[in-house]
C-alpha cells in the first residue's frame, strides 16, 4: 500500500494546471451509453474512480477507451443489464448505470450500493423518481431490481432533496423516455449543467440545468458527440487552500472562478489576496488570516466536498470559527486525524468548533475518505515535521497526480511503495 511522506513548513509557490472535473466526468461517461455511435470526451482526469467507470462500461457492453485524458466510446454490443456488487461498491455513482440502461434496455439490476466513510447514502431519491417514469421496482438479494414494461413516460418529478446523483440520473433517463419530463427542485451544481449540454450536443433536448427545473423533451434516439468537461472545482479550491494554510502564493490555471465563487469569497474575507480572471485563479498569503464559519450547503452555498479542507485551514487561525455540515450525516472521519496533527476541535452534533493552534505537528495519519484525505495532506503541509499519511488510495479517486502538482509548488512532498 503506496503512502505519502511530507516534510511541512514549505511555502507553496508557482502555477499549476487544473484537471478535469472528476464528478463531471462520471456521469458523462455513463452519458456515452445512450448512443450507439462514436462519443469522444477529452479533459478527463486521470483518477481511480475514473478508470473504475470505463472498466463499468466496457462490462456493460460499451467499447470505452481511455487514452492520457481523452476517453474514445465506439459502438458497443448487446448491454448487460446487470450491474454486480463488486463492481458498484467500489464507486457510488456506479448507481448512475441506471438511468442509461432503462432508457435503453428498459430494465437493469443494481447491487444495493451500500453505505460509504461519509454516511448510509441511500438512493431513495432515485427510485422514487424512476417509478414516476413508470419503472416497477423491487428489491431483493441485495439487488434493486428495476423494470419499465411500457418503456420509460415522461412525468413531472419533485426531489425532496436537491440530490446531484439524482438529478444525473434522472436526466439520464429522460432523454429517451415518451413525452416530457420537469425535475423540480434539482441540484443546480456546474456539473449538472456540463451534463446537459452533452446530452444536448448529443441531440438531447434539456434546458434549465443549473436553476430549479429541468425539463427534458424525450426523443427517439441520440447520436455521437465530442465534449470537453469543465474544471474541477473542487480540486481548485483545495489548492487555493493549501496556498493559505502554507502562507504561500499560487496561480491556478484552467479554472471557472465563478464555480469557486463562494470559497473564493471566504478566502478573501479571511485575509487572502486573490485575483480571478476567465479561466485563472491567484492566490497569495499576505497577512496572518481571521477565523470565519462555515456552513455546508448544495450548490452555490459552500462546498461540503470542501469541507475538510476549510477545518484544516482554520484549525491553524488564530481565534475561533464554527464548521457545520449540512448535506451528509456523518462527514467528520477527518476530525480525529487532524487531531492527532494537535489540531483543537470540538464535535457536537453536525458541528465543529474550531480554536485555532500557533503550530501543528507531524504525525502518522489515515485517510479515511476522498476529501478527509485531502485535509490531512493539508495539514500535513505546514506541520513542523514529518507526517506520513497512509491509505492514499482514497486520494487517488480524486485527486489526479497531487503529489507531482504539490511537488511542483515547491512542497517536500514523496510517495513511497
Ligand atoms: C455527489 O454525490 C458528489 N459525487 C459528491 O462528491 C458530493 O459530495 C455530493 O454530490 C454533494 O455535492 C459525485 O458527483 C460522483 P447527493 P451524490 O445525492 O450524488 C442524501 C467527492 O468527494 N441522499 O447530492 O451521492 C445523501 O445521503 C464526492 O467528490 C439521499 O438521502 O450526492 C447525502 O446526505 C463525495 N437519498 C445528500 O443527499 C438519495 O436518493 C447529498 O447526496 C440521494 C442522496
Amino acid at each position: 500500500m503506496d503512502k505519502i511522506i511530507i516534510n511541512g513548513g514549505k511555502k507553496l509557490k508557482g502555477e499549476i494546471k487544473i484537471s478535469g472535473s472528476k464528478n463531471s466526468g462520471l456521469p458523462i461517461l455513463f452519458a456515452a451509453l445512450l448512443t450507439d455511435e462514436p462519443v469522444t470526451i477529452t479533459n478527463v482526469p486521470s483518477l481511480a474512480d475514473i478508470d473504475t467507470t470505463v472498466a463499468f462500461l466496457n462490462y456493460i457492453g460499451k467499447k470505452a477507451v481511455k487514452k492520457g485524458n481523452t476517453v474514445k466510446a465506439s459502438p458497443s454490443e448487446q448491454y448487460k443489464h446487470v450491474a454486480p456488487y463488486d463492481l458498484v461498491r467500489k464507486m457510488r455513482a456506479s448507481v448512475l448505470i441506471m438511468g442509461p440502461l432503462l432508457a435503453r434496455l428498459g430494465k437493469v439490476d443494481v447491487s444495493l450500493p451500500g453505505g460509504c466513510a461519509i454516511g448510509a447514502r441511500p438512493i431513495d431519491i432515485h427510485l422514487e423518481a424512476f417509478k414516476k417514469l413508470g419503472v416497477e421496482i423491487t428489491v431483493e438479494g441485495g439487488f434493486v431490481k428495476t423494470h419499465a414494461k411500457n418503456g420509460l413516460i415522461g412525468a413531472d418529478i419533485e426531489f425532496r432533496f436537491p440530490s446531484v446523483g439524482a438529478t444525473e440520473n434522472i436526466m439520464l433517463a429522460a432523454v429517451l423516455a415518451k413525452g416530457k419530463t420537469r425535475i423540480i427542485n434539482a441540484a443546480k451544481e456546474p456539473e449538472i449543467v456540463d451534463l446537459q449540454d452533452i446530452l444536448n450536443k448529443m441531440g438531447a433536448k434539456v434546458k434549465g440545468a443549473g436553476t430549479k427545473i429541468i425539463t427534458i423533451e424525450g426523443v427517439e434516439k441520440l447520436h455521437g458527440a465530442t465534449h470537453k468537461v469543465i474544471p474541477d472545482r473542487i480540486e481548485a479550491a483545495t489548492y487555493l487552500i493549501a496556498a493559505a494554510l502554507t502562507k504561500g502564493e499560487v496561480l491556478l490555471k484552467s479554472v471557472v472562478p465563478e464555480h469557486i465563487q463562494i470559497v473564493i469569497d471566504k478566502l478573501e474575507k479571511a485575509g487572502m489576496e486573490i485575483v480571478s480572471k476567465k479561466d485563472t485563479v491567484f492566490a497569495k498569503w499576505v497577512k496572518e488570516l481571521k477565523p470565519d464559519n462555515i456552513a455546508t450547503e448544495v450548490y452555490p452555498g459552500f462546498p461540503t466536498d470542501v469541507q475538510a479542507q476549510w477545518m484544516a485551514l482554520m484549525s491553524l487561525t488564530k481565534g475561533k470559527s464554527t464548521i457545520t455540515e449540512n448535506v451528509f450525516e456523518n462527514r467528520f472521519m477527518h476530525v480525529a486525524e487532524l487531531q492527532r496533527f494537535g489540531a483543537n476541535l470540538a464535535v457536537s452534533g453536525n458541528t465543529v468548533t474550531v480554536t485555532g493552534v500557533e503550530k501543528l505537528s507531524g504525525a502518522p495519519v489515515m485517510v479515511s475518505d476522498l476529501r478527509a484525505g485531502a485535509a490531512l495532506v493539508l495539514a500535513a503541509l505546514c506541520a513542523e515535521g514529518e507526517s506520513v499519511v497512509t491509505r492514499i488510495y482514497h486520494l487517488d479517486r480524486g485527486y489526479e497526480r497531487l503529489e507531482k502538482k504539490l511537488k511542483q509548488l515547491g512542497a517536500d512532498i514523496k510517495r513511497v511503495r
